[in-house]
């Protein structure tokens, strides 16, 4: 068995993993981060695409921003339609902040790149990583490199960034110490990736009697879009013509159109609300999707993830470099309060704008009237804008 030894060992590469390498680093703590899929498939798969203000300011002022501000796209607002009009929420006029359209495996290779020009040390494609003793000051854990070859590596922190698919999380006993707050939904999303125009300069959340639709984009050439679909529904049941006719059903109306292109990804994700309290045991630390998961409605996923990391990052550094705990052990009571507050705006707009199987007639007029009370008060738009745009780090 080969040894290595660092200060702080990271399960997984994504946004989380990276970010919080990335941090450790700028305050002078070496990492080793452990990813089981390769660069390439991290550096390809499509996932998110929303960054909340907070996530560019953070990777501009820490110098990953350069790709992000050239080529991401700055949005200052949102629509919501429904009853064939839209209803937009400026941003900028409410808030004064803005999001930025960038998909997430553009932020994964900026990491990746930028660690890697900075000497980081990430080890792809390893296999079997489970962590020991993370109840002791001395954790380690064990991996099969790519070569087959038994690995150890010392740390005297474990940041478990896995993902939703999450192995780290596990080891947190439920129900004794852990508890889990689980929601399913009775819907799903059909997501589209196409080759086409834009069908509009912002993103468009529209409620239709015939399910949700949102029109999103990649760039100019590029587009995402997505229809509330049964989750048990097959993709095999939808084909490129009718995708595209329910889009313009759901969508089309006084300025907006749907723009054809050809579709050359389809998928439908399921829809859960999922967050587990603590996100502490010991030395282990769980960040991003391997402690909660929201829906994409709101685009809170990855954001959540670095706001995590921003904290750990920080409480980490005060315990490394002074041995004061006070603030890595408070970690989950720090950053819950905004993973349930995301965790409420990604429920509401969900709630707000599907449609919901079995409603009663009564439901359907109320939640009409939820959207028309928020949409035409000022207090109700720059309520949506704050949570959209997000809370403030610090
Ligand atoms: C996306 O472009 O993938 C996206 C945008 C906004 C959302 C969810 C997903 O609320």
């Amino acid at each position: 068995m080969s040894e290595s030894r660092t200060q702080v060992a990271i399960v997984g590469a994504g946004p989380a993993g990276l970010m919080l390498s990335h941090l450790l680093h700028l305050r002078g703590i070496e990492s080793v981060v452990l990813e089981a899929r390769s660069r390439e498939d991290i550096e390809a798969t499509i996932r998110a695409g929303v960054l909340e203000q907070n996530t560019v300011d953070l990777m501009v002022e820490t110098g990953v921003g350069d790709r992000l501000k050239a080529e991401g796209y700055e949005h200052h607002g949102v629509e919501f339609r429904f009853g064939g009009r839209g209803h937009r929420i400026a941003f900028d006029e409410l808030v004064g902040r803005a999001v930025t359209v960038y998909p997430q495996h553009e932020v994964n290779k900026d990491l990746i790149a930028r660690r890697l020009a900075d000497g980081g040390d990430i080890r792809f494609g390893v296999s079997d990583v489970q962590v020991h003793d993370h109840l002791t000051d001395r954790p380690y854990l064990t991996y099969t490199d790519p070569q087959g070859n038994p690995q150890r590596l010392d740390a005297r922190l474990v940041a478990g960034c896995d993902g939703s698919r999450t192995s780290t999380r596990g080891l947190i006993p439920e129900p004794q110490i852990r508890t889990d707050h689980f929601r399913q939904y009775p819907f799903a999303w059909l997501g589209i990736l196409a080759e086409a125009p834009r069908s509009s300069e912002e993103l468009i959340y529209a409620r239709h009697e015939r399910g949700f639709a949102l029109v999103s984009t990649r760039t100019a050439d590029v587009q995402r879009h997505y229809l509330q679909v049964d989750p048990d529904d097959d993709i095999a049941n939808w084909s490129d013509d009718r995708i595209w006719s329910e889009l313009h059903a759901r969508v089309d109306g006084e300025g907006a159109e749907i723009k054809d292109g050809r579709i050359f990804e389809k998928s439908i994700l399921q829809f859960r609300s999922f967050v587990c309290e603590p996100m502490q045991h010991g030395n282990l630390f769980l960040t991003g999707d391997a402690a909660h998961t929201v829906p994409p409605t709101g685009a809170k996923g990855l954001n959540l993830a670095v706001a995590d990391v921003f904290v750990l990052a920080r409480s980490m550094d005060e315990y490394l470099a002074r041995g004061d705990r006070a603030r890595l052990d408070g970690y989950t009571e720090e950053v819950l309060p905004r993973v349930w507050r995301a965790q409420h705006f990604s429920w509401w707009m969900s709630s707000m704008l599907h449609t919901h199987p079995g409603n009663s007639p009564f439901d359907n007029k109320r939640q009409d009237a939820e959207l028309d009370a928020v949409t035409r008060s000022v207090a109700g738009r720059t309520l949506i804008a704050e949570q959209y745009t997000g809370w403030p780090l610090v």
